[in-house]
């Protein structure tokens, strides 16, 4: 079992009582949610990605306390009454990738996999790829997602870089993109790669839609005195959360965000966490 990102402290946020019920709406690789059966909690465990749903199914067989369901959080409301979970005590939501998915994955997530194809699809029945998107939007719709996902200083020049790379031939793989953003920005370029990446894999997957629906949904599932609890990776996330928080007039259980991280994954270096109490 892996040790998830701050484990601890979300646990802690979540105030779990033995025999309440509780969400894991980004079940992952099961560390958070074997935590959250250590405590007694009936747990209601919710990913977007097949193959670790199919993972967790096999790994916590023994477990009668947990309900497994492959599905997208937008969609939190409608999953949860299905599953019989109507009003909840505590819901998680951790951000992001899991290490499974970007070491091996397959599909192009992370911008060190260099051979892989651009696809970046949690969901592998939705239509958009990231190859699509490198290879149809014009430069300022480019332009504008990368600006918009990931407020990338450099996001013109490398848009501008990609159509006139994309006349001469289709950009299919990370290690063809990683070079044009490595032709436009010759200095420390990592920090350009690493936004750019987070900017298609936020448009394929629909990330900051499906986090807005997710919050108001959890609104609406948490009882009185519950928790949600929300652990993100870069500000823009954040932001959605923030505003969340203020649009509803929300208390924060921990006004003061932590920072976090592990020096051998550098994603993990500006996790947040944020306890909502309702
Ligand atoms: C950082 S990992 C979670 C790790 C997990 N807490 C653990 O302990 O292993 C994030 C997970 O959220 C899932 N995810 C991302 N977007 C989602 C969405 N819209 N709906 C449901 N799951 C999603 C990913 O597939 C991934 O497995």
């Amino acid at each position: 079992m892996h040790r998830p990102v701050l484990l601890n402290e979300s646990i802690e946020g979540l105030n779990i009582q033995r025999g309440e019920y509780y969400i894991d709406a980004t079940a992952g690789e099961g560390g958070h949610l074997w935590a959250m059966l250590q405590k007694g909690a009936n747990v209601l465990a919710l990913d977007r990605d097949e193959n670790q749903i199919k993972k967790l199914i096999n790994m916590f067989k023994e477990d009668k306390n947990v309900t497994f369901e492959i599905g997208n959080f937008a969609s939190i409301e409608q999953i949860s009454l299905k599953c019989g979970f109507k009003s909840v005590s505590g819901i998680l939501f951790d951000l992001g990738l899991s290490n499974e998915q970007l070491q091996k994955g397959g599909i192009g997530l992370s911008y060190k996999k260099l051979d892989e194809p651009l696809d970046m699809r949690l969901d592998k029945t939705s239509e958009i790829t990231a190859k699509k998107l490198i290879n149809s939007l014009n430069e300022e719709q480019l332009y504008k997602l990368f600006a918009k996902n990931s407020e990338e200083l450099y996001s013109l020049q490398i848009a501008r870089a990609i159509v006139l790379e994309r006349k001469r031939r289709e950009i299919k793989t990370v290690g063809s993109l990683v070079k044009i953003i490595k032709n436009v920005v010759t200095d420390s370029p990592n920090g350009a790669i690493a936004r750019i990446f987070q900017a298609l894999r936020v448009e394929v997957n629909s990330e900051y839609q499906n986090l807005e629906s997710a919050l108001k949904g959890a609104l609406l599932l948490v009882r009185s005195g519950g928790r949600i609890v929300i652990i993100s990776f870069h500000s823009l996330e954040d932001r959605i959360v923030k505003r969340f928080i203020k649009n509803n007039h929300l208390k924060q259980l921990k006004k003061k965000v932590i920072k976090f991280g592990r020096d051998h994954f550098t994603f993990e270096r500006s996790a947040k966490l944020r306890v909502i109490i309702i």
